[in-house]
């Protein structure tokens, strides 16, 4: 068995089919590859998306195709369909975007528009949200109300501001009951908003991190009690792959953009062995890079981090983290805590080059401590009985569940709020605002140091995060709600407006 495959990938991996392990073993690995040029652009809208399955390598690096806007402008068609794709060498049906799991990457500067013409080839409804965009919700821009029923198209615009900073980003499906079923069937993209074009080996590493379960050549069906307590698939994935080893010279530094796709998961990742430093978290840069050993992603964090080739293979572990247990009794004393499983494994290779590290100019942001907030507010989350009809947990925000035709936050534009989300519950659940970046000034009762920002917050159970909110623009309506999609469909979601 390769030791870049846990025990338990292996036993999840053999259930799909058999083959992989032993290429696995024979140590079958391409090299780096650099991302494919975009091509997409050039596609009219009648082109079809290609069919064919997604380039996969076992053991090998790979990442997606990335589509980078030129002259100021990405368009492109994205197609949603059901098709087969190949993980670890074996094939199975996943949804995907233009065929390939994860999607393309989109590569953006500050000041591009995004045109996407989004075609759903599904049987049921769907909808694209570019999380952690700070860009307007309305009309065809990151509206998460917009309903693609199948067979239709919508055309997204979407404006970046000269001023948005450079961070890592990422698309996914928003339709309130779907999101967790369709990001577990493969539908997620990076977004990378960049100054640099990425030329001369200049492009960081995406490694976009999601977990699915497989069973007869297509992804689980999940039952009621595993959606309360937030969907763990069996099988991690780094790009679309099982433990991918990512090859380099010793020594070498390797900017990595990590994404943790995953529907529920939390990646609890230890850089012990990797000289790792953090160079941003979520959409922004830090002001001042750090060194770390540990780095926590609940579902929809991101993380720049650069680390050092090792001398010898190293893998980069998630490990087990425990989100709390639904509660007492029934199901409830069952543990959210999955297996350890590796993301990638570092291995040293003296006959490959030292890519160029660019990294992005860090961008003073207002610290919001220094000023007075213009109001104050609570966002309690918690479980209770007597959801889903007949015994089942009810997941609310102050007591509500989601209503699409009720405004929950109402905003004055121009104004900075603190909030304090409060979670009164035996689980933890990651908050996450659209559109607007939360500034952590306090957690846990502990006074946060340093400028932190973030869209997706872990609040763990029975504690409080408060963070403080620039309304500074972008009039309309959007949303709040637990990042544990699952949650987030049971109803543990709020509507914002901002005027
Ligand atoms: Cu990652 Cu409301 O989304
Ligand atoms: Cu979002
Ligand atoms: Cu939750």
């Amino acid at each position: 068995m390769s030791d870049g495959i846990t025990r338990r990938q292996a036993l999840t991996i053999g259930a799909v089919g058999a083959g992989v392990l032993a290429i696995g073993a024979t140590g079958l690995v391409l090299s780096l590859q650099t991302p494919r040029p975009a091509s997409n652009t050039e596609r009219s809208p009648e082109t079809p998306a290609p069919e064919t399955p997604a380039e996969a390598t076992v053991g090998g690096w790979a990442e997606p195709e990335v589509l980078s806007a030129r002259d100021g402008l990405l368009e492109f068609d994205l197609r949603v369909t059901a098709t087969e794709v190949v993980v670890a060498g074996s094939t199975v049906r996943m949804l995907t975007y233009n065929g390939t799991v994860p999607g393309p990457t989109l590569h953006l500067h500050p000041g591009d528009r995004l045109r996407v013409h989004l075609i759903n080839d599904l049987d049921e409804v769907t909808n694209l949200h570019t999380h952690g965009l700070h860009v307007s919700a309305e009309g065809n821009s990151d509206n998460p109300f917009v309903h693609i029923a199948p067979g239709n198209s919508f055309d997204y615009e979407i404006d970046i501001p000269d001023d948005h900073p450079t961070g890592i980003n990422w698309y996914h499906p928003h339709h309130h009951g779907l999101a967790a079923d369709q990001v577990f069937g493969g539908m997620y993209g990076a977004i990378v908003v960049d100054t640099d074009d990425w030329s001369d080996g200049g492009s960081p590493r995406v490694v976009l991190v999601s977990d699915t379960t497989f069973v007869g050549g297509g992804v689980v069906a999940v039952n009621q009690a595993q959606r309360m307590m937030g969907r763990t698939g069996e099988t991690l994935l780094t790009n679309g792959q099982v433990a991918p080893e990512l090859r380099g010279l010793t020594g070498s530094a390797q900017r990595l953009l990590l994404i943790n796709a995953c529907a529920s998961r939390y990646l609890d990742l230890s850089f012990a062995g990797f000289d790792a430093t953090l160079q941003g978290t979520d959409s922004m840069p830090l002001a001042e890079p750090r060194s770390v050993d540990r780095v926590l992603l609940a579902p929809g964090n991101r993380a720049d981090v650069t680390v050092t080739i090792p001398a010898a293979a190293t893998e980069l572990v998630a490990a087990s983290f425990d989100r709390g247990r639904m509660g007492m009794g029934m199901m409830g004393g069952q543990s959210t805590a999955g297996a350890d499983a590796v993301v990638l494994t570092a291995l040293p290779d003296a006959a490959i080059s030292a890519p160029r590290i660019r990294q992005n100019d860090t961008v003073a942001h207002p610290d919001l401590r220094t000023r007075e907030p213009n109001g104050v507010r609570t966002i309690t989350m918690s479980m209770g009985m007597g959801g889903g009809g007949g015994g089942g947990m009810q997941f609310v925000l102050d007591g509500r569940e989601y209503s699409h035709d009720r405004v929950d936050q109402t905003v004055q534009l121009g104004t900075m709020e603190e909030w304090t989300i409060v979670n009164d519950s035996p689980m933890a659940h990651p908050f996450h605002l659209h559109i607007w970046p939360m500034q952590v000034i306090r957690e846990s009762g502990s006074e946060t140091s340093g400028i932190d920002l973030r869209d997706v917050v872990h609040v763990p159970e029975f504690s409080s995060v408060t963070v403080r909110i620039n309304f500074d623009r972008f009039p309309g309506r959007t949303v709040y709600h637990c990042h544990i999609l699952d949650h987030e469909d049971l109803g543990m979601m709020g509507i914002i407006e901002a005027s």
